[in-house]
């Protein structure tokens, strides 16, 4: 799947203008350099083009996307460590999706709809508890905490 989700509309999205470089510490705590090329973009049909998904999946890294990238699910949720201010404003939508989100911080994001500017280095985390929870219900152990 992939593409665009007819029934949200797009916030405001600056895609990149020059080359930057994103690390992306995986499920495993592997850390992942990769030199982002506008010129590149997108890199994958997952997600919004330039969007933190897109990145991953060009990439091979693995990141989950249970709705293909159209911010119907929680499943790409990330943390963005560094560079945060580099990137788009959350949608209303994104923030609604956010909100079944396991382990929710403040500086969590949507894989699939957090685009870089490219003005700044920028880190993410792939949190663990991603793999294989596709749809792990959410109640009272869900947690709030700040990183
Ligand atoms: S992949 Fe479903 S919201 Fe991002």
């Amino acid at each position: 799947m992939g593409g665009r989700n007819p029934y949200i509309t797009d916030g405001e999205v600056e895609p990149p203008k020059q080359k930057y470089n994103i690390t992306i510490v995986d499920e495993e705590g592997n850390e992942h350099q990769i030199e982002v090329d506008p010129d590149k973009v997108p890199y994958s049909d997952e997600g919004l083009p330039g969007s933190i998904l897109d990145i991953c999946t060009g990439a091979g890294i693995e990141l989950d996307h249970a709705c293909g990238g159209v911010c119907a699910c929680s499943t790409c949720h990330v943390h963005v460590l560094d560079g945060g201010e580099s990137c788009n404003e959350a949608s209303e939508e994104e923030e609604d999706q956010l909100e079944e989100a396991y382990d929710l911080k403040h500086n969590s994001r949507l894989g699939c709809q957090c685009v870089p500017n490219g003005s700044q280095k920028i880190r993410i985390r792939i949190p663990s508890w991603n793999r294989n929870l596709a749809r792990e219900p959410h109640g009272a152990d869900t947690m709030t905490s700040k990183e």
